[in-house]
């Protein structure tokens, strides 16, 4: 089978200032991912994962080696249609609101209305921004970007999820629901590379893992092939009398050759656990929380199967090539990466001065009219038309 992400002999260095290679940020990376399966590529700071990512999402070039995603180049437009991609800050626009950036992530992505509509609705129920909908981004805790970033990376159905520290700044229940949100999605299918540096996190969920350290690849290999230990066993055993204890340990000494000491102790819960037990609790208690809640679980529409037809309108792909093409012809000039939300961001303070404004007035009407939150998210005011339409213009210069 054809592996999802597949690098050969990878390499980048990064130049200074005076176009020369100074830092060799990867150094002959051979890694596959496939179909399926949730990868996670680990190592200290610096040691290379964003780089990695950057050249599987064809933001970066490599200095030597082969990237293929899919098969082919992650630069080709088919190709990044089928990703989704959560960076380690996401650099959204602080005035849109939850819905309004969502929106604009399937403009670019050229999704016809109704089907933006029912999967923003559809994504910010999953990630548990329900009640946070109509706020701006720029309001969001940490967390609660994380988790507008997730639905993001979602919004065009990818089969190849790219994330990068998924599970850091949330709280252990919005960690917990992010882990879930990984393994069903691989359920459906998808593949999903990850980097972390939260080791918990990833042993519970991924199936293979790769250490880098100083842009070498130190280890790859199935996550509980590398934790097991052949020479120990642990036993999990209900509380015995010191009598119980001391025949168990007894006939352990019978059967083991080894002469290595029997360790018996009390078991511990794992800090997780005992986080999640009490949360779980005070929720049955019905104790009120202004916080994010508890998302969804994972989005009807996120498919479920690879073989199912393409749900991007035809017109996406014309689309999207011509935004590939002169992607590709900045890049070759600059060798830099171009985040479509960063590009042109200066430009685009007037537009969101405007939308602020937009949003501003319309605080003051809600505040004067007193009507409920529910209301104000129906589409029909005057108000509404000039976000939606000055949101029609940030989706033109994004897609350029
Ligand atoms: N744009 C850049 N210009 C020059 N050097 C860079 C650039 N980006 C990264 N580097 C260098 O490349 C090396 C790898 O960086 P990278 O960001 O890939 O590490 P990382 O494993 O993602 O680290 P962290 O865990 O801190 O996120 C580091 O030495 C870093 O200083
Ligand atoms: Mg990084």
């Amino acid at each position: 089978m054809q592996p999802v992400i597949q690098t050969i002999e990878l390499t980048k260095d990064y130049k200074d200032f005076w176009g020369r290679g100074h830092v060799r940020a990867l150094d002959g990376l051979n890694l596959e991912a496939h179909r399926g399966e949730v990868f996670g590529l680990l190592g200290p700071n610096g040691s290379g994962k964003t780089t990695t990512v950057k050249l599987l999402l064809g933001l970066l070039f490599p200095t030597r080696g082969v990237v293929r995603v899919f098969g082919s180049s992650p630069r080709e437009v088919d190709v990044k249609e089928r990703i989704g991609y959560m960076p380690e800050e996401s650099h959204l626009y602080d005035y849109l609101n939850a819905r309004e950036t969502l929106d604009f992530f399937g403009r670019l992505f050229g999704l016809p209305r109704s089907e933006r509509r029912s999967r923003t609705e559809a994504l910010i129920d999953m990630v548990g921004l329900g009640r946070a909908r109509n706020r701006a981004i720029g309001e969001f805790s940490k967390g609660m970007a994380r988790r507008i970033g997730l639905a993001q990376a979602l919004i065009n159905d990818p089969d190849l999820l790219i994330l990068d520290e998924p599970t850091t700044g949330l709280d252990p229940i919005g960690s917990g629901e992010m882990k879930d949100l990984i393994v069903t999605l691989k359920e459906r299918g998808k593949t999903i590379f990850l980097c972390s540096h939260l080791l918990s996190d990833v042993e519970q969920i991924c199936d293979r893992i790769a250490i880098l350290y100083g842009g070498k690849m130190r280890t790859c290999g199935r996550v509980n092939e590398l934790l097991t230990e052949d020479s120990r066993m642990l036993a999990a055993i209900p509380p015995l009398p010191p009598e119980g204890l001391e025949e168990l340990k007894k006939t352990i000494r019978k059967y083991s050759s080894a002469d290595e000491s029997v360790e018996i102790t009390a078991s511990e819960r794992r800090l997780e656990d005992f986080f999640l037990g009490v949360v779980k609790q005070a929720k049955e208690e019905r104790v009120a929380t202004a916080g994010a809640e508890s998302g969804t679980g994972a989005a009807e529409f996120l498919k479920a199967d690879e073989q199912q037809p393409e749900k991007l309108v035809d017109d996406l792909v014309q689309e999207g090539r011509k935004r590939a093409k002169q992607q590709e012809e900045a890049l070759r000039e600059e060798e830099a990466e171009p985040a479509v939300q960063e590009e042109g961001e200066e430009e685009d303070l007037e537009l969101i001065e405007q939308l602020s404004t937009a949003e501003a007035t319309k605080d003051k009407e809600d505040e004067e009219s007193q009507e409920p939150e529910e209301d104000s998210s129906e589409e029909s005011s005057d108000d509404e038309q000039v976000r939606s339409d000055l949101l029609e213009e940030l989706v033109k210069k994004g897609k350029k």
